[in-house]
């Protein structure tokens, strides 16, 4: 009778850790506490621009519904689902897949169609310094499990195997860091079709996605480490606090690499690295009214999906000046933007994501100053106005409008008198007058002669902070 109790003791007890999601979450945040603590390493902070790149088989098909086409949310427009689209009997997907290429195509078989044949990394790394952004995120595998590297976790399902029979990410790593870029990569915890992933999650994670996870960092010795796909499972199921605990504590870049919050269904928003937003909407609310102290970092695409998307045209792609705004407003709220492209299975990135690319760069060459290296101004909210965004460095704050700067402005709660403000990029001395606590700018106008750039427009007051 005895036994009997303690059984179903047990029993109740093990069903109410597993059936109330709130108990089961916090059961382990003793392991978390000391990951948590250590600080997200400065030149991230710093770094305030990264590039994404999604590639793999996806980009061979390289396809997906666009809102217009009845899309139901975000993520039905990632190209990078395809296959998990097909399996699932997503309507649209199938309809493309089998007036395309007929139901008895199957996803792998684009395995040997992504040949990369045009691939030059080192005009990838140039394009990426030029355009002004720190640091590069690469798929190292995506949901699809297919490895960019060749990893001994993936035979005959990796870049060096089939199609480009290449190390694309040796290949991308060494070219970003010659270009003095730093270089991280994505990795999805969940392979969507790996058998082993369905039915046994413990062996899974013993013996294929954290022997990997090790072989990555070993052998690449990433200074990002990007999880993702972590929404299946509890970070304890995926022993995330254990790699965690052996990358920053002994693997080769343990006091150097940056990590994000994907870590398992619990953690966003709560622990790891830096907080992840996407398209501004996933766990936005983390960072919502921002000015937040802890870091985090936007990322989407330029247009609609992560992975190069065929179907999508130029009213699918955010502006130039957009995507500058985007940049500003994260800056100026404590973010990095992470801006993502889909190169294509020939191994291009499309001209129209370079132009883009190449625009922010020109921006930031004149504005550089504005953005990196700086943080939020804690007069921000006092000083809210319509397009006008601040950061602060030092002494030094920085005024930064998205539409052409009014002839006057006034900020309130300054704490002392600058000693100069100019317009950056250009020597246009900006008038200032203080007393009180209040500065009022006079502003020369800008006109197309003496505009040192398009999009956005950053005046720098020295020495008032
Ligand atoms: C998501 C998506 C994915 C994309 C990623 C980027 O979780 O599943 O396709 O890689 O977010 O943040």
């Amino acid at each position: 009778m005895k036994l009997l109790l303690s059984r179903l003791l047990l029993g109740i007890s093990v069903f109410v850790c597993f059936a109330l999601p709130g108990f089961a979450e916090e059961k382990h945040p003793a392991e978390w506490e000391a990951i948590d603590a250590r600080p997200v390493p400065q030149w991230f902070l710093d770094a305030k621009f990264g590039i994404f790149i999604h590639w793999g088989v996806y980009s061979v098909p390289a396809w997906g519904p666009l809102p217009k086409d009845g899309a139901a949310n975000i993520y039905e427009c990632y190209s990078e689902h395809y296959w998990n689209r097909l399996e699932s009997g997503n309507p649209l997907f199938v309809r493309h897949h089998s007036e395309t290429y007929g139901e008895n195509f199957k996803y792998p078989d684009f395995a040997e169609s992504f040949k990369c044949e045009m691939f030059k990394p080192g005009e990838w790394a140039k394009i990426f310094r030029e355009s002004g952004a720190k640091y590069v995120v690469l798929t190292s595998k995506h949901h699809d499990g297919y490895a960019l590297w060749p990893s001994e976790f993936s035979p005959g399902w990796n870049a060096s195997d089939t199609g480009p029979r290449r190390d694309l990410l040796g290949e991308i790593t060494k070219a970003v860091k010659a270009e003095g870029l730093k270089m991280g990569y994505y990795y999805s915890l969940l392979e969507w079709n790996n058998p082993l992933y369905r039915e046994d999650i413990g062996r899974y994670v013993d013996t294929h996605m954290l022997p990997q996870m090790r072989e990555l960092v070993e052998k690449y010795e990433p200074e990002i480490f990007w999880p993702d796909g972590e929404w299946d499972h509890l970070s304890s199921t995926l022993k995330s606090p254990e790699f965690l605990a052996w990358l920053y504590g002994e693997s080769p870049v343990k006091d150097t690499v940056v990590v994000n919050d994907r870590w398992g269904k619990e953690t966003r928003g709560k622990h790891g690295g830096f907080y992840t937003t996407e398209y501004d909407l996933v766990h936005s609310d983390n960072v919502k009214d921002s000015q937040i102290a802890h870091p985090w970092e936007e990322c989407r695409g330029i247009g609609h999906s992560f992975g190069y998307n065929k179907n999508e045209s130029l009213e699918d792609y955010s502006t130039s000046e957009e995507l500058v705004h985007m940049l500003v407003e994260k800056v100026a709220k404590g973010g990095n933007f992470l801006l993502n492209v889909g190169p294509t299975a020939d191994g291009r990135i499309p001209v129209i994501m370079q132009q883009r690319l190449a625009d922010i760069g020109k921006w930031l060459k004149v504005n550089g100053d504005a953005i990196y290296g700086t943080r939020p101004w804690g007069g921000a909210r006092e000083n809210a106005a319509d397009s006008v965004y601040y950061t602060a460095k030092g002494g030094d704050l920085y005024v930064i409008f998205t539409k052409i700067p009014p002839e006057s402005f006034e900020l309130k709660g300054i704490e002392q008198a600058p000693s100069s403000a100019s317009i950056l990029g250009t020597d246009i001395a900006v008038g200032c007058e203080y007393s009180d606590d209040v500065l009022k700018l006079e502003i020369p106008a800008l006109t197309l002669e003496n505009s040192p750039c398009d999009y956005a427009w950053a005046i720098k007051i020295s020495g008032c902070l």
